[in-house]
């Protein structure tokens, strides 16, 4: 593990049953840092995401969190050492309110700067909001709940899967604008996004991956427009 890692991710290989998702994917987040996974439809990028929370678990490899192997752990033990999931499509508790959703995220106890007040201090609609069943949010506002849910949680690493996905640009220029908040306390950050625009104002490394393998990487102000699509598309 290299010495100034936060996360470690080294040579995994992940499947599906008898299907392989991952080959010998590797990548390396540093304290503060935001790195963004990009990829076509199937890439493996939310598989990615799903192993480093301790969801699936490499077959072959190994992911090092602050110097300890987690490549085996469960998720809430992942969770409590401090990574915290934004899943795709949200997945908020539909029956509850939005309060107690937050709540929920909570629950590893985990001390550190986010509350339920830092947390209305940074998207103040869902304060508006949060006695309301979080069906009656709209796509944007259950955005901000799932992020909120992951930052109740106070990771030192945020794993967030298509957040700009299904929602209108203004939403997502306003979600994004909170990043400098969130990443303010020296957290690190995953970002995973087909919107690659995006993904390259806000990360500081960018990784791609096709069908599987890590295609490029590199430094977001290094990579050409014809090699991100090179290695997003294939051609
Ligand atoms: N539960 C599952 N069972 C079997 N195969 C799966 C499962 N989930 C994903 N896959 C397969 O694993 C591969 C990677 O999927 P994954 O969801 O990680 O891609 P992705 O890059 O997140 O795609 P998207 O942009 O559509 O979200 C795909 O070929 C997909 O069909
Ligand atoms: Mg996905």
């Amino acid at each position: 593990m290299r010495d100034d890692a936060l996360l470690q991710v080294d040579a995994i290989d992940v499947f599906y049953g008898d299907f392989q998702a991952l080959f010998d994917v590797s990548l390396t987040v540093k304290p503060g840092q935001v790195v963004a996974v990009i990829g076509a439809n199937g890439a493996g990028k939310s598989t990615l995401l799903r192993t480093i929370a301790g969801l699936m678990h490499p077959r072959a490899g190994d992911i090092q969190f602050v110097g300890a192997g987690i490549g085996r752990a469960p998720a809430y033990d992942v969770v409590k050492s401090g990574i915290a999931l934004v899943p795709e499509g949200r997945r908020l508790f539909q029956s509850l309110s939005v309060e107690e959703n937050l709540k929920i995220g909570g629950q590893s106890g985990r001390p550190g700067p986010w509350s339920l007040d830092r947390i209305y201090q940074l998207f103040p609609v869902l304060s508006e909001r949060r006695h309301l069943p979080a069906t009656a949010l709209s796509g944007g506002q259950q955005q901000m709940a799932a992020i909120g849910r992951a930052l109740m949680s106070n990771p030192k690493l945020l794993l967030c899967d298509e957040i700009s996905l299904g929602l209108a640009p203004i939403i997502v220029r306003d979600i994004y604008a909170q990043l400098p908040a969130i990443v303010g306390d020296g957290m690190s950050l995953i970002i995973v996004e087909q919107d690659i625009a995006q993904a390259l104002k806000a990360a500081s490394q960018v990784y791609c991956l096709q069908e599987g393998r890590i295609a490029l990487q590199g430094a977001a102000h290094e990579l050409t427009r014809d090699a991100i699509s090179a290695a997003y598309f294939g051609v």
